[in-house]
């Protein structure tokens, strides 16, 4: 395995832990992810050897790949649906093999990890190949075995992540699908180029809004008091905001183990209302414009069975959520699906505050490997 990256990134660079100061990398890293894939002011994916004939070929992708690659998968796959009309599944890589998955001619395997060395996402692969599958992956160490193994590999360039909690892996496993699917629509005339380079300027905003966020942490640091007397806590949100809340309970979980949920807000009420109790803490996660009055009813069922809310959302939605400003995050604007970005940093924060404020090893957490190879 060759690792090339500049070894000067290293160190905690005055940070309390390497997941601090690999939150505030991620501009740098997205911005390197991005800078690689626009060509005269097109996506290109030409040094990858992508023919720009592979997303008509490829009219049905099927995104393997764990935890944290996992949910980047989740937003990937509704890119892939609103921008290019191709169909996505996603599947848990340890799970992939069991449930006897059709793979067709023109099948696509997308495999996504940080280390490139997750045994399951490896034998997923293995599996998926020997049916016939092509297999793109989306890597973030060079020369791992994932890339090795895959017949296309595009790199993330977020650097050296030492924290067990993955964050610039996950923003820049986003920027790729973005960069996927913006091309994909593309070349398959579903967006003009127009349209595809105003996509293209908004993810190219995206480490500025990182930055505005990263000045407000101490107001996130404040929020976080609800989580440090509760043990459990749920997140709420719709379509994207939910996918996004998977990845942000996740982190919750396994560095300030408050054992949390996220649950798509309609779901709430088929059961899981029932542990909706006095002071339990509630996330919202409210950033789709055509959601919010949804989700604004999902609020208030669970506000008046006691929650204790906290409300990520952005200034154009607040107006109407009725939540005190003490307990809101205000996101800087973006377009809608852009809007898990700046998301995906405020949950960050939010796990580490919480983990950093209650005394833990922040990024070695319990029980954790930064590299599972094991089934
Ligand atoms: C999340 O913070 C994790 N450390 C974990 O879920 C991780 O994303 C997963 O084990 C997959 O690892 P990989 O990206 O290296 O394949």
């Amino acid at each position: 395995m060759t690792i090339d990256w500049d070894t000067s990134r290293g160190g905690k660079g005055g940070y309390a832990f390497y997941m601090e100061k690999e939150i505030h990398e991620q501009p740098d890293a997205i911005k390197d992810t991005v800078a690689p894939h626009i060509v005269d002011g097109k996506t290109s994916f030409e040094a990858e050897g992508i023919p720009n004939s592979f997303f008509r070929e490829n009219q049905n992708i099927v995104v393997i790949a764990c935890g944290t690659a996992m949910h980047a998968g989740l937003i990937g796959q509704q890119l892939f649906h609103t921008l290019a009309n191709i169909h996505t599944d996603v599947a848990v890589a340890s799970e992939f093999t069991y449930t006897n998955p059709v793979i067709k001619p023109g099948t696509l395997v997308i495999a996504v990890s940080q280390s490139g060395e997750t045994v399951d996402t490896i034998e997923a692969i293995k599996y998926a190949k020997k049916k016939g599958a092509k297999v793109l992956s989306i890597v973030n160490v060079k020369g791992s075995t994932i890339s090795d193994i895959s017949d296309y590999c595009i790199y993330t360039h977020a650097g050296p992540e030492i924290a067990v909690a993955s964050t610039k892996a996950y923003t820049s496993q986003l920027t790729v699908f973005y960069l996927l699917a913006i091309h994909a629509a593309r070349l398959n005339g579903l967006v003009s180029e127009e349209e595809s380079s105003k996509f293209l300027n908004e993810l190219q905003r995206v480490p500025e809004v990182i930055g505005q966020i990263l000045e407000k942490k101490e107001f996130v640091k404040k929020m976080t008091s609800k989580f440090l007397l509760s043990e459990n806590a749920f997140m709420i949100g719709r379509g994207l905001d939910y996918s996004l809340l998977l990845e942000g309970s996740l982190k919750l979980k396994e560095i300030s183990y408050v054992h949390s949920e996220a649950y798509a807000s309609g779901e709430l009420k088929h059961g899981t209302i029932a542990l909706i109790t006095d002071g339990i803490p509630v996330v919202a996660l409210v950033t789709q414009s055509a959601l919010a009055s949804k989700e604004y009813s999902n609020i208030r069922e669970v506000q008046s069975r006691g929650a204790s809310m906290i409300l990520i959302t952005r200034e154009s939605l607040y107006k109407d959520m009725n939540i005190p400003e003490d307990d809101t995050f205000i996101l800087p604007e973006m377009d809608d699906m852009f809007m898990p970005f700046p998301a995906a940093v405020v949950m960050q924060l939010i796990a580490y505050y919480t983990s950093y404020t209650k005394g833990f090893d922040v990024d070695k957490p319990r029980n954790l490997a930064k590299v599972v190879t094991v089934e």
